[in-house]
């Protein structure tokens, strides 16, 4: 005989099946789960689901009491949901979380937990998910993450005001500049991040519920559900307008994902110059030990482990773009179930979108900088030659016949391995009588950074205006 049904696994709750003679098979059963992932979206899904509860009453489909009771079982599974981490859903036996939560509410309220899904598709309910969880939980902490990232660049961007260091390009000494402005860099890129996730959370702030399944709810007709006033419960601050755009759209997602890929490409290019920073070769700066790690075998090493696993992330999280546009490409509106596949690369990238930012931020905060190392660096190798050409070019010189003459002052003084430091207003005088005793300062590399006062160029005034333009930036958003 049958064991008693207590001891028997809970059916799971289906929000389909009279159309079909048998049930579903295994290995589809299996493959089609999404419960595993789209757990994340039990909060928002409860959250939407109040919102429509309240709407089915506003079109007498529930009366008071019933949106009441409704209600009630929302919220205290809500509480549950919110103290219980992901262990919550494991074994479900639902196919969605959408199932998932009516699954329960049927267990506390009964078969009035039938009623709910009313006029309702799990195709908008997935969108107005989606696009609740990604504004609150993948959005915000995100940027919050890189406003703490930015305000640590100018914290050391002021620890080190006077320090210089060479600007590459190409990998080669090019320009002497100041470790602020070279800080500073990094702090516009992460704050066009900022800003471009704020464009996001526009993309992301539209309520698709009313969409139905495609072609917009039929329900009660004469009385069409008040979109405007389910988006102001859920806190969006427009509607959708179209509903088979609604159902099927996932540009918000695809955003999300191209301002991920892009902020870790930033991170990643941070990682690179500091992994070549840090190196013994350079020994422009240290970072602390809590953001360092040693080898098992080599006892002198301290690796730069943080920044190659952030720019090792870049390339994975790139990965999930691609993925998320591919999935989309080619796809027949409306809804396809291929669209189930927008949800992992999503919540991947943000998983480690924000672990990295947080981790950047404390690499950030804990380096040391080799003020010498920076200086003697930008001191060897006529880094100062833009700035002779400049000089003769001031004085009436076409400035290609000046870019020639220090060309080969410069040629001369390799062969005869003379630094700038090295030269004397003879010296100098021998390739042009332009020069005289004002040029000799330019050879330090302090000169060539003092002169360049022009807005957003590297004196130390101009830093200084930069800096507080970022200090007033941070303190509004
Ligand atoms: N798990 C589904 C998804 O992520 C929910 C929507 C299901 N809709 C459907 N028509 N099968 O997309």
């Amino acid at each position: 005989m049958a064991k008693a049904s207590s001891d028997q696994p809970k059916p799971a709750y289906k929000l389909w099946g009279g159309r079909f003679e048998k049930a579903t098979g295994e290995q589809l059963e299996a493959f089609s789960r999404s419960i595993q992932f789209d757990y994340r979206f039990a909060l928002a899904d409860i959250r939407g689901t109040k919102a429509y509860v309240r709407a089915l009453q506003r079109a007498r489909i529930l009366t008071r009491d019933e949106m009441t009771r409704a209600a009630q079982a929302l919220d205290s599974l809500a509480d549950e949901v919110a103290g219980s981490g992901p262990k919550f859903f494991e074994g479900a036996p639902e196919e969605d979380v959408h199932s998932f939560v009516l699954g329960k509410l049927r267990e506390r309220i009964g078969s009035l937990a039938d009623k709910l899904h009313t006029g309702r598709s799990r195709n908008e309910q997935v969108a107005v998910d989606f696009r609740m969880w990604l504004k609150d939980d993948a959005i915000i902490p995100a940027q919050k993450a890189l406003r703490e990232l930015m305000a640590a660049l100018v914290a050391a961007a002021e620890r080190n005001m006077s320090v210089v260091l060479p600007g590459y390009t190409h990998m080669r000494r090019a320009q002497p500049v100041l470790w602020a402005h070279y800080l500073l860099a990094y702090f516009e890129m992460f704050r066009r991040d900022y800003e471009r996730l704020e464009r996001c959370f526009e993309a992301a702030d539209v309520m698709p519920l009313g969409s139905g399944a495609l072609a917009g709810s039929g329900l009660r007709p004469e009385r069409p559900m008040d979109r405007e006033a389910v988006a102001k419960e859920l806190g969006f601050s427009r509607v959708s307008r179209n509903s088979m755009d609604a159902v099927s759209e996932r540009d918000f997602a695809l955003e999300f994902l191209f301002a991920a890929s892009l902020c870790f490409l930033h991170m990643s290019r941070l990682a690179e110059d500091w992994i070549i920073y840090s190196s013994e070769e350079f020994a422009f700066l240290e970072m602390g030990d809590e953001v360092s790690t040693g080898s098992s075998l080599m006892p002198q090493k301290k690796n730069p482990d943080a920044l190659e696993l952030i720019r090792g992330k870049t390339g994975r999280v790139l990965g999930h773009l691609m993925a998320l546009a591919t999935t989309v490409k080619g796809l027949p509106l409306t809804y396809n179930r291929d669209l189930q596949e927008d949800k992992e690369p999503v919540f991947d990238a943000a998983e480690q979108l924000i672990p990295a930012l947080k981790l950047a931020t404390q690499v950030v905060s804990s380096v040391s900088v080799n003020a010498d190392a920076m200086k003697n660096a930008a001191s060897d190798g006529w880094l100062c030659a833009t700035d002779l050409a400049e000089f003769l070019a001031a004085k009436g010189m076409a400035f290609h016949e000046a870019h020639q003459i220090v060309g080969k002052l410069v040629l001369e003084s390799l062969r005869a391995g003379r630094q700038p430091q090295d030269c004397t207003l003879n010296d100098l005088k021998h390739y042009s009588p332009l020069f005289d005793k004002n040029a000799l300062p330019l050879l330090t590399p302090e000169a060539g950074v003092a002169r360049r006062t022009v807005k957003g160029g590297t004196s130390p005034a101009s830093v200084r205006e930069a800096l507080k333009e970022a200090h007033r930036w941070l303190n509004a958003i």
